[in-house]
Order: structure tokens, then C-alpha cells, then sequence
């Protein structure tokens, strides 16, 4: 028939031969095909009704790296509490952890999974076990125990009992699940008509070359047509990290919204990270529990002598700025404390002690440190975007502007802007997002202008819009995340199921 590709008449031919209904995998035996040109022509021919595409589709569950080392090694709740039984039953949650060899990471999830299953009462540091031997092997095990012996197993196989459990395991990033496809091709009544007509087997010239051209013989010959539209089997070549993917786009909008990148280093001193920002030096922020200070060295140096003295009397008694101040004696050992930077705000506030002539609109994207629980929300070490426009006559409306106009070229639609606090800004907001998945507002930055307080030492006389927010929060969003974990998680799968371009 005019208008069929040599490989479709291939696979309508093997499928006459296959008594009209068969497997791509048989037809592709068959006809000596690959799996591939079989699918290809299926497409074609079910397009022209010679063919019916039945399809078949499954979800099989296999182990991730993680839920592997566990189905070998057993849950970190179960060695924990292996690691009680054998300290008597009571002990120190380190001391417990160390019993039981667990990385530090891991031993708030084996405790919260302890607790869960009713195995410990935990009271302050002390673990104390709630059974008194250990108890068998609960229905999370054996389905990991059953998923490692087979490799995999089909999720629509398990009974309603076992499915939720699957579900937990997947939750815990021990399980992932892949879709499976089954396709049998079976002639319709007119494909029947035209596999048994006979078909003229031509075979096709898929390269033209130029021995072809310079001796004519590409007159004779027929050349393949090709479906460039026609889908084509999955290939995973290397690519660009999807965060790395987000970071870059961060910096292509900024720059094509007019701003140009700073950046500066991971570890500066408190003073930049904090008293420039007017930030008392006891603000509770600053204690170890969010602050990373560095053992070594532990101090750096401050800035010249002026700007110092200025930061110190607006702490002390607000200085020129008409505030009061915070009313405390300021101490440069403090500020030269050297930090982890807990905010790259600290790089725009360095930036303002230098550059002081409007008009200046200046962003980084860059790394941040806290000492936070990490959970699927939170990092301890993460980016953020920020920014600061100085210009005369700028307003909060102008900010809202910069910022809208930022997040939506990222692609997020529902925007809203609410009121917050920082100890650097007045008026002070946060710019929030619509996660659809996670089904609530989560924040993106916080927002404000530079207070005078902050401004005077510096010298600065205009308006300062600035902004600073999460950069992972983002990323969630875009990639449809709802573990950010998932960010920085070794999980192949992920990678590569997460497309170049959206
Ligand atoms: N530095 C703040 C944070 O890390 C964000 C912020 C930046 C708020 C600039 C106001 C102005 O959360």
C-alpha cells in the first residue's frame, strides 16, 4: 500500500504471522525490529486503523540505595532498640546511638519511629524501652524483607492491608515505584486486508551518502521517510542538577531585570552577619542554636574605625538616627566573632559600607548555613536569593513590583505579600506561595526597607529595598517537591525522571 513505511509493513507482516494479535516484544522477534521501530510503527498504523494498541500498565516497587542497606542491615528503629536491650534497657539517646553504630542524621528518625511504635518512652535524653523483649518483626519489615528477596514486586499484586504499609515505606524513601507498560498489537479487519493482500517489501535507504549522490544511484534507491514527531524511548544522557538548573535561571532573571551579581565569602564576622543589620548583640537568633560559629578561628576583623563607632552608638543609644537604640553595651569581641553565614544579607549590607551613590540594584544567589533539624522542609545548609535596590524616591510598592515580577517569570502565579518582622526593616513583609501539592502558603522571602538604624552608619541617605529568601523553597515548587530533601538526596531515579526543560 502506498504511503506504508518499510517498517510497518515488517511489523504487519510478523503480526499476520502471529495470528493477528501479539506482544511488540514477539513482533519485534519476528520481524527482526527493534522494540523501539516496532512501537513507532504501531503508532502509525493504529493512526490508520490497521492496528489496536492494547495497553497494560502496572507500578513495581523496588528498593531504594536506602531502603537496601535496611532490608540488610534492618530499620534504624529496630537497631536502636537492639542497642537498648543490650544497655539493659535504658540509656542515653547518644550512647544508644553509638550502641547501635547509627549516623548522626539518622537518629531522630529511628527515635520518632521508636515512638511511633510504642517501643520507648523518651524523657529529655533518656530512652527507656516499653517492651520487655523485642518484639517480632512488624508488617514495614516483612514487606521490605519481601521486596529485597524478590527485587521487586507489583504493587497492584499486595492486599488492601499491605498497600498503606508500601505507602509509608515510600514516604520513608526506602521504596520507589515505576511504571510498567505491556503493549499487544492486534490487526483490525482492515489490517487483516491488507497483511493478506501481500505486501511489496522495498528496502529503504536510511542514509544518503555521498558515494549515493555522486554515482546517481539515489534515483533508484528509496529512502526512508521519517516521523520526527513519532515518541521515541527514553534516553538519560548527563544533565545539569535540577537545583543548579533553578540557581541558574535565578541569576538569568535578575540580570535581565537590570541587577548585577555580588557575592562574597561563606565565613563572615558577626558584625556583617548581624550588628550591621541591628541586631542586638543578645538577639536570640544569634545563639548556637540557629548560628554556626567557627572554632577556629573564632575572630575575625572588623571594619575601619568610624563605620564601628557608628554601628556601636546606634546599638547603645541610637545615635544620630533618632532611636533609642537598643540600650546595652556594645562589645566588638562579640561582633568579631566569625560566623557561618546565616543570611546573604550580610553581603548586601557589606556592600551598601562601600557603595553608596544611587542607583544601585545589586542580587546574590549563594549559600547559607543553620543549625537546624533537618526535616522535609528545612536544610542546614541551603541558598538564598536576595537583593537590594537603593534608589530616591523607592517605596514598598516598588518592591512588591520587583519582587512579583521576579516570581512570576519563575512560573509561580499566586503571589501574596504579608505583613512580618526583621530586626533590620520597617516596614517589614514576606512574600508567600500557593503550594499546590503541600496544599498551604509556604514563604519565599522575607522583605522590607533598611531601617535608619541600619542605614546611617553606613552613610546611606536614600531609600534601601531589600530582600532575602530561600532559594530551595523555590525549587520545591517548580519541581512539584514536597521533601526538600529530595534536593540534595542521592536518588537516581529522580534525576533522572526530572526533565531538562519543564
Ligand atoms: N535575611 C532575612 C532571612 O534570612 C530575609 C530578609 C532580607 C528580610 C532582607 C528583610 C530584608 O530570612
Amino acid at each position: 500500500m502506498a504511503g506504508l513505511r518499510l517498517h510497518e509493513k515488517k511489523a504487519l507482516i510478523a503480526l499476520r504471522m502471529l495470528d493477528g494479535k501479539a506482544s511488540v516484544e514477539d513482533i519485534a522477534e519476528k520481524s527482526g525490529l527493534a522494540h523501539a521501530a516496532v512501537m513507532r510503527a504501531a503508532l502509525t498504523l493504529s493512526e490508520r486503523n490497521l492496528i489496536k494498541i492494547h495497553e497494560q500498565k502496572w507500578n513495581v516497587a523496588t528498593l531504594t540505595e536506602e531502603g537496601e542497606y535496611y532490608a540488610q542491615y534492618g530499620l534504624p528503629e529496630r537497631r536502636l532498640l537492639r542497642a537498648l536491650l543490650r544497655l539493659g534497657g535504658e540509656a542515653d539517646v547518644d550512647e544508644a546511638a553509638r550502641e547501635a553504630g547509627l549516623d548522626a542524621e539518622i537518629v531522630p528518625i529511628a527515635l520518632g519511629w521508636l515512638k511511633r511504635k510504642n517501643w520507648v518512652f523518651i524523657r529529655g535524653k533518656k530512652c527507656t524501652l516499653n517492651v520487655e523483649a523485642e518484639p517480632p518483626i512488624g508488617v514495614d519489615e516483612k514487606l521490605l524483607a519481601t521486596i529485597f528477596e524478590s527485587r521487586s514486586l507489583r504493587v497492584e499484586d499486595l492486599n488492601e492491608e499491605l498497600k498503606p504499609v508500601l505507602e509509608t515505606l515510600r514516604k520513608r524513601n526506602l521504596v520507589e515505584f515505576e511504571e510498567k507498560v505491556h503493549r499487544e498489537l492486534e490487526l483490525t479487519e482492515e489490517g487483516w486486508r491488507m497483511a493478506k493482500k501481500g505486501l511489496e517489501i522495498v528496502e529503504e535507504v536510511t542514509q544518503l551518502t555521498p558515494e549515493l549522490i555522486v554515482s546517481g544511484h539515489w534515483r533508484n534507491i528509496k529512502l526512508t521517510e521519517f516521523d520526527v514527531t513519532a515518541p521515541v524511548p527514553p534516553v538519560y544522557p548527563g544533565k545539569v542538577h535540577p537545583l543548579q538548573q533553578i540557581i541558574q535561571r535565578a541569576r538569568e532573571i535578575f540580570l535581565e531585570m537590570g541587577f548585577t551579581e555580588i557575592r562574597g565569602p561563606l565565613v563572615e564576622t558577626a558584625f556583617w552577619n548581624f550588628d550591621a543589620l541591628f541586631q542586638p548583640q543578645d538577639h536570640p537568633a544569634r545563639e548556637m542554636m540557629d548560628t554556626f560559629y567557627l572554632a577556629y578561628p573564632q575572630a575575625g576583623r572588623l571594619p575601619y574605625k568610624g563605620l564601628v563607632e557608628a554601628v556601636a552608638k546606634t546599638h547603645e543609644n541610637g545615635w544620630i538616627t533618632g532611636s533609642k537604640g537598643w540600650g546595652y553595651k556594645w562589645s566588638s569581641e562579640e561582633a568579631k566573632k566569625l560566623v557561618l553565614r546565616t543570611h546573604t544579607t550580610a553581603e548586601t549590607i557589606k556592600y551598601l559600607a562601600t557603595h553608596k551613590k544611587p542607583p544601585i540594584k545589586v542580587f546574590s544567589v549563594d549559600r547559607v548555613y543553620r543549625n537546624e533539624q533537618v526535616t522535609y522542609r528545612h536544610l542546614a545548609e541551603f541558598h538564598q536569593i536576595e537583593g537590594i535596590i537603593v534608589d530616591k524616591d523607592v517605596t514598598l510598592r516598588d518592591l512588591m513590583g520587583t519582587l512579583k515580577t521576579f516570581y512570576t517569570k519563575f512560573g509561580i502565579e499566586k503571589i501574596e505579600f504579608w505583613p512580618s518582622y526583621f530586626p533590620y526593616t520597617e516596614p517589614s513583609a514576606q512574600a508567600v506561595a500557593y503550594h499546590p501539592k503541600l496544599k498551604r502558603w509556604i514563604e519565599l522571602c522575607g522583605m522590607g526597607m533598611f531601617r535608619p538604624e541600619v542605614l546611617a552608619p553606613m552613610g546611606i541617605k536614600c531609600p534601601v529595598l531589600a530582600w532575602g529568601g530561600g532559594l530551595e523553597r523555590l525549587a520545591m515548587i517548580e519541581l512539584g517537591l514536597d521533601d526538600i530533601r529530595m534536593l540534595y538526596a542521592n536518588n537516581v531515579g529522580w534525576l533522572r525522571r526530572t526533565p531538562l526543560c519543564q
